[in-house]
């Protein structure tokens, strides 16, 4: 493969430097340009990452070498930046969440439509080698027919570390909106997508004390649920659980645990790219660590942007899509929803469950790009 793919980065905040670094991981990314509303951090770090232009926001869009626009900006801006790349032709991919809003992830859905370009959307964390060694288990039937699934993430909130917080507990925030993303994506990752939803919510403590400097005794009104907890029908019949919390101190439960006809399957974190995964089939007498069968097991965030630009060139569907982004978007409204009006939603969204990768670390290698 010679020809790489010149992205342009708009926000250089703090997770671009891992952005940054990706062409390193991958050779078709190649980082031409970056912006930023503060034009002083787009250059501080294009200076870092030997990046050739440093420029505004309309100038990288209107920039012809660049083919696929990195939207890191905060999630408000996430909409407005990508419906901007869009206009000008360029394919984006954003971080999560699409948008804050359903009917804002439906436009950039229709507008890229219209508009021939692609939209791709973290998180790529299902593509690292913990959770696609997950999808090859359940592809090659170690657990029989998945029938349910239960998943996880409860702490006691943002408070105590981020020098910030107080964005968590506002809506468009709180657990499900930000780490519910990793959890669903990895789930229709594992399952297939999702057709009907309920959930119960609530807020414990209306008034959050930041604990972390430098705002240190600031109080935060809490104002979206803090605790959610959500059962799922998948389209495939099978039922799950995912509860999200910020008002939990302790607990012992796993991350996600698919149940199957044929035995059970525990995947890793998927906040992370790594294992470890454990299955346990019906006549095991112990769970049995299982040795990773695909590549990019360390920070490797890129890699749904890699599998975009391959896809682009090869002309098939890329995995991180944006149809899979707004499901998870819409399942998360519906939950907040149910929640809302005290029945199940049935979801008008929907999305096809994303090809597994090829093992080891030649996972491009059906797209045969020159
Ligand atoms: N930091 C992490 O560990 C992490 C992990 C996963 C996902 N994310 C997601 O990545 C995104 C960025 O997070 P971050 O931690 O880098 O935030 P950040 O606040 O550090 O950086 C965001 C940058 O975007 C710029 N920006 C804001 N609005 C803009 C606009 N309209 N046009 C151009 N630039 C604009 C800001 O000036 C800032 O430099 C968020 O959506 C977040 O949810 C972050």
């Amino acid at each position: 493969m010679n020809r790489k793919t010149p992205i342009g980065i708009i926000g250089c905040g703090n997770i671009s430097s891992t952005y940054l670094k990706a062409p390193g991981l991958f050779d078709i990314l190649q980082v031409v340009a970056c912006a930023d509303i503060d034009l002083e951090r787009a250059r501080s770090q294009a200076e870092k990452y030997s990046v050739p232009k440093v420029c505004t926001v309309e100038e990288l869009l209107a920039d012809p070498e660049v083919e696929i626009v990195v939207n890191l900006t905060v999630p408000n801006a996430h909409a407005e930046v990508a419906l901007a790349a869009i206009a000008a032709g360029k394919a984006v991919y954003g971080e999560k969440p699409l948008a804050t809003k359903g009917a804002d992830g439906k436009t950039i859905l229709e507008a890229a439509h219209t508009k021939h370009v692609r939209i791709g959307n973290a998180p790529d964390t299902f593509l690292g080698g913990g959770f696609q060694t997950c999808i090859k288990l359940i592809n090659d039937g170690q657990i029989g027919m998945p029938v349910a699934a239960t998943a996880f993430m409860l702490n006691h909130g943002m408070e105590w570390w981020h020098p910030d917080p107080y964005f968590f507990y506002q809506p468009g925030a709180g657990p499900m909106f930000d780490l519910g993303p990793y959890y669903l994506t990895a789930l229709i990752a594992l399952m297939g997508p999702i057709r009907r939803v309920t959930a119960s919510t609530q807020i414990t403590y209306p008034e959050r004390t930041i604990t972390s400097e430098p705002k240190y005794g600031t109080k935060i009104p809490v104002n979206t649920p803090t605790h959610i907890a959500g059962i799922m029908e998948f389209a495939s019949g099978a039922v799950g659980t995912l509860i999200t919390s910020f008002d939990v101190w302790h607990h012992r439960l796993p991350f996600i645990e698919i149940y199957g006809t044929e035995g059970t399957l525990s995947t890793p974190d998927p906040n992370r790219f790594d294992g470890p995964v454990y299955i346990r089939q019906a006549k095991d007498e112990a769970w049995r660590e299982v040795p990773l069968t695909h590549g990019y097991t360390s920070n490797a965030r890129g890699l749904g942007t890699a599998d975009m630009a391959y896809a682009m060139r090869s002309g098939r569907l890329h995995r991180a899509n944006g149809e899979m982004a707004y499901h998870v978007l819409d399942i998360i409204e519906s939950f907040m929803q149910s929640a809302t009006v005290g029945r199940h939603i049935t979801l008008t969204s929907t999305c096809t469950r994303p090809e597994a990768l090829h093992p080891g670390l030649h996972a491009w290698e059906e797209d045969q790009v020159d």
